[in-house]
């Protein structure tokens, strides 16, 4: 079914370029403290292209970095006291927060404070020697869209660090340091249990390039790719649905267990184990409780439809053939997430087969699900097209408007 678009058009979100990012980011900074800062640094916010649920099994994803960043402007302070000022909170969060760096403790809360204060606990925890610092964070990244909002967020932070702290953590090995730490501010500071894939890709994918993460070790290994759709006249097109459930964490959380309690049942140490294998999904039959059997279907077809999505972007047959197929790559992997993993909503569902109805190659939920953004695979022309019915039928079906935005 298509839908008339609506007379008013529907809502682009347009990245800030890194001159208007870094001027607000030092106007907040001024407003706040007074003075000028000493650096500016920015971190993007990433788009999985395919491979969700997966980096918490040691499999695989494929990702890329978008356009819309955090920047952060920093300043060294002489005591250790940490004060911090965000332009854009969420809502119900503060806007402004402060402590001293040796009173930081892991587990106090999950407000954006605790990432951004986390990363300075995790920097500590390293071993290297720090100073108080304050910082103006700003951002143009949509939170809760799915787009790797928190770690956009830990990676300016660490980026803000390395820059006034002189840890010199520059080339891969440094950029991997800083993920790591990014990561420890998450998982450990805040106690979310996330993986790698987030603040790996975005210190360690380079604009215009696409990203193959294994995690099948630490720190995970990366496979760089052009990112080749642009080449083809395709663009990646994001449709934030603008809500998330409210217990999304929670489910997060039960499903990294679920998947823990399934590889258990196999007597495995990670679910990759069984995508490497020809009968891996047969052998999920061993796990006794349904629920777990199918989180682990999913995570183990999902490994798969990496490795064939790669297979298909690196490969060297027409370009129609690899595009389409990875259109329908990612079109299972939807599926995957709905019917296995309970991670999609009527609104993911709606964008996703709206947008395939419309024209796009393929679509699905990307990033953590329970609400936030579906990614469809569109040709540059019909992009607009494709948001525009997207944004109808969302009018149509009485859901809030989305917001758009390309990569
Ligand atoms: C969130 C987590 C990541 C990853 C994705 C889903 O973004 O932070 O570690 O698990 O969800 O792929």
């Amino acid at each position: 079914m298509t839908v008339s678009p609506q007379d008013d058009a529907p809502r682009w979100l347009i990245p800030w370029t890194l001159d208007e990012g870094s001027d607000r980011a030092r106007a907040l900074f001024e407003e706040a403290f007074g003075g000028e800062p000493e650096a500016i640094v920015s971190a993007p916010g990433r788009i999985t292209v395919i491979g969700d649920h997966t980096d918490y099994t040691e499999g695989l994803s494929l990702a890329a970095p978008v356009a819309h960043r955090t920047f952060v402007a920093v300043r060294r302070r002489e005591d250790e006291a940490l004060r911090m000022v965000s332009g854009n909170p969420p809502p119900g969060e503060p806007e402004r927060w402060e402590g001293a760096i040796s009173a930081l403790v892991p587990g106090t809360g999950i407000d954006w404070p605790y990432y951004a204060s986390g990363v300075v606990w995790a920097l500590t925890e390293r071993g290297y020697s720090v100073t108080g610092l304050d910082l103006a964070i700003v951002g143009c990244l949509p939170l809760e869209a799915g787009l790797g909002a928190s770690a956009s967020l830990t990676a300016g932070v660490g980026l803000a660090c390395n820059a006034v702290w002189g840890l010199a953590l520059d080339g891969e090995a440094g950029a991997i340091e800083l993920a790591e730490a990014a990561w420890d501010a998450e998982s450990a500071y805040v106690g979310f249990p996330c993986g790698r894939l987030d603040t790996h890709t975005v210190l360690r994918c380079a604009e215009d390039e696409a990203v193959m993460v294994d995690f099948a070790t630490v720190p995970p290994s990366l496979t760089r790719y052009p990112l080749y759709f642009h080449d083809y006249g395709l663009r990646l097109l994001v449709v934030d649905t603008g809500a998330r459930r409210d217990d999304w964490m929670d489910a997060y959380a039960r499903r990294s267990r679920d998947a823990r309690l399934a590889a258990q049942a196999l007597g495995v140490d990670s679910l990759r184990l069984l995508a490497d294998e020809p009968d891996g999904v047969r052998r999920l039959a061993g796990i006794e409780d349904p629920t777990a059997r199918r989180r682990a279907r999913h995570i183990v077809t999902e490994d798969r439809r990496v490795a064939d999505a790669v297979a298909a972007l690196g490969g060297l047959g027409p370009a129609h053939d690899r595009f389409t197929e990875i259109g329908a790559l990612m079109l299972d992997s939807h599926g995957s997430l709905r019917a296995d993993y309970d991670a999609s909503t009527p609104a993911l569902d709606l964008a996703v087969d709206t947008a395939f109805a419309a024209g796009a190659l393929g679509a699905r939920l990307a990033g953590a699900g329970f609400g936030g953004g579906a990614i469809a695979l569109v040709r540059a022309t019909q992009a607009e097209h494709i948001a525009d019915q997207v944004d109808a039928m969302f009018v149509a079906r009485g859901l809030p408007r989305p917001t758009f935005l390309l990569v």
